[in-house]
């Protein structure tokens, strides 16, 4: 007999994250996912990979590897896709479609936001609006549909950005960006998370819907598809021989393996409630790049460290206490070359 399927929707489902969460709750077996994609026919598409063209889908032991390809065919490989993986064409300021997507699920994960590679040149129409507007959307058609819970996607850029937070203090679950501090720097990737969290919340408070957020820190890990996200290019710059000197940031990092775990943890545990920074490890760059050495002599790494004094820690405690564990970095890094060796990005 047939386990019982619990529909659960993602949004966004062809992004970095949220391609790592559709193949944890396909693997889970009871999960009947939809995902949200701005263009489900994307997987007709050749993208460019590297200098050359391929379309055949491969296993490895360890991977999918998808050879260049499109979009979303990486998702429609995975185990479990044919029966229990539906994409929908939604965008996040088209109320219709989103609420035809979250009609019937138990379940909502909200992980689509823009994130982008480039400055907008009209930040609110291109970055706040569809990650604000977008938040709302997904929340009301959720309320509408009377979805158990709501997952939705932060990110520690809505917990850091405060000029008077003591440097050097433990970030927590109650530290919030300051909007006018960001909007001054110009960094509208942080004001649309702290904007979107904080209506997430606030929504919840207001209609009772259960809403959870999760604040991932930098998600780096095992790519499934070619295309390169903005915090997977963070990690490949480092392998690039034109960076002789780097600025010796302690960086905060995670797994997206652990990360979609989390999400799963905050969605399945019914005592989650409220925002969970999500973040593993604290680590200098320098000591990050000396690992890689050991493991990768060959690549050109930075040969110079610039040495910074901002040395913000995040506190996951709250999500650990929950049930949370994280692998270990030199795993996470190991795991991450291989992916970036078989799609053929080092090269
Ligand atoms: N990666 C990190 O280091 C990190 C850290 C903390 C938080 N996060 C959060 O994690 C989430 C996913 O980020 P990611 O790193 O996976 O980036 P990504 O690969 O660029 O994914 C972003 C996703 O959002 C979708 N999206 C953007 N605007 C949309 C719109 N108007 N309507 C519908 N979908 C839209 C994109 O769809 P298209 O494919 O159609 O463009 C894409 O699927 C975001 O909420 C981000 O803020 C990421």
């Amino acid at each position: 007999m047939d386990p019982v399927r619990k529909s659960v929707c993602v949004t966004g489902a062809g992004g970095f994250v949220a391609s790592e969460l559709v193949k944890l709750l396909l693997s889970r077996g009871q999960y009947a996912v939809r995902g949200t994609v701005r263009d489900p026919d994307a997987d007709r598409e050749t993208w460019e990979c590297g200098t050359a063209f391929f379309l055949e889908v491969e296993r490895s032991s360890r991977f999918f590897i998808k050879k260049g390809a499109s979009k979303n065919a990486h998702l429609k490989v995975l185990e479990g896709a044919e029966e229990r993986l539906q994409l929908l064409k939604a965008d996040l300021m088209d109320y219709d479609s989103i609420a035809s997507a979250v009609a019937g699920c138990e379940g909502v994960f909200h992980v689509a936001s823009p994130v982008l590679s480039h400055r907008p040149s009209n930040p609110e129409v291109e970055v706040i609006a569809p990650a604000v507007i977008g938040t709302t959307n997904v929340l009301k058609a959720c309320y509408e549909a009377k979805v158990r819970r709501v997952v939705v996607v932060s990110s520690c850029g809505a917990v850091y950005a405060n000029p008077i937070y003591p440097k050097g203090k433990v970030f927590d679950e109650d530290c919030w960006s300051d909007e006018d501090y960001c909007r001054k720097k110009e960094d509208w990737y942080l004001v649309s998370k702290t904007l979107s969290e904080r209506e997430a919340l606030a929504f919840a408070a207001k209609t009772g819907l259960d809403v959870v957020t999760v604040c991932p820190s930098l998600v780096f890990g095992p790519l499934m598809q070619p295309t390169v996200n903005l915090s997977s290019e963070m990690i490949l710059k480092y392998f690039k021989a034109d960076l002789e000197t780097v600025e010796n940031v302690l960086s905060n990092m995670v797994d997206i393996r652990d990360v979609a775990d989390a999400l799963l943890l905050t969605y399945e545990k019914p005592e989650a409630s409220g925002r969970y920074i999500c973040s593993s490890h604290a680590i200098k760059i320098s000591d990050m790049i000396n690992i890689l050495k050991t493991m990768y002599p060959s690549y050109p790494y930075p040969k110079n460290f610039v040495e910074d004094d901002v040395n913000s820690v995040y506190s996951s405690e709250k999500l650990q206490k929950l049930g949370w564990s994280f692998k270990p970095i030199e795993e996470s890094l190991r795991d991450t070359v291989e992916s970036y060796k078989a799609f053929g990005i080092l090269n």
